[in-house]
């Protein structure tokens, strides 16, 4: 089915310069760039956006490296582009990243991975309103 997707590039990889490395691999895997915004977040709005993971132990550190520095949020849509996208990515941790993945090749550690992607339909729908109102997103 044609879906939605929140996707992050994480301070590390825009420090890198390899926001259109990313992007193109998004596009070659058929998933669409349908809205987009680079931000600085700030700690509130990196809590807000992690709120599920309130009560883990990676929490502070998790809320400290996303308001960093400045990040690309983008929403993409395509068949199954929750999954497409998460295979992109590879595993969370870039130790078990898959060769080839963005995680493998661009991520150094499990805190600066290089990516965040929706984790289910329902999540990306939810992470994708709390960036972008819905005007903003430019299907077809
Ligand atoms: P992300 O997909 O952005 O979702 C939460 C982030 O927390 C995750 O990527 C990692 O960068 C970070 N993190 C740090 N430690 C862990 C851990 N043990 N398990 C999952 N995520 C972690």
């Amino acid at each position: 089915a044609l879906e939605r997707t929140l996707s992050i590039i994480k301070p590390d990889a825009v420090a890198k310069n390899v926001i259109g490395e990313i992007y193109s691999r998004f596009e070659k895997a058929g998933l669409k760039v349908v809205a987009s915004k680079m931000k600085h977040l700030s700690k509130d709005e990196a809590e807000g956006f992690y709120a599920v993971h309130r009560e883990r132990p990676f929490f502070a550190a998790l809320v400290d490296f996303m308001s960093s520095g400045p990040v690309m949020i983008q929403a993409l849509e395509g068949e199954g582009a929750v999954l497409k996208h998460r295979d992109l990515m590879g595993a969370t941790n870039p130790k078990d990243a898959a060769p080839g993945t963005i995680r493998a090749d661009f991520a150094d550690s499990i805190d600066a991975n290089a990516v965040h992607g929706s984790d289910s339909l329902e999540n990306a729908a939810i992470e994708i309103a709390y960036f972008f109102p819905a005007t903003d997103v430019y299907s077809r």
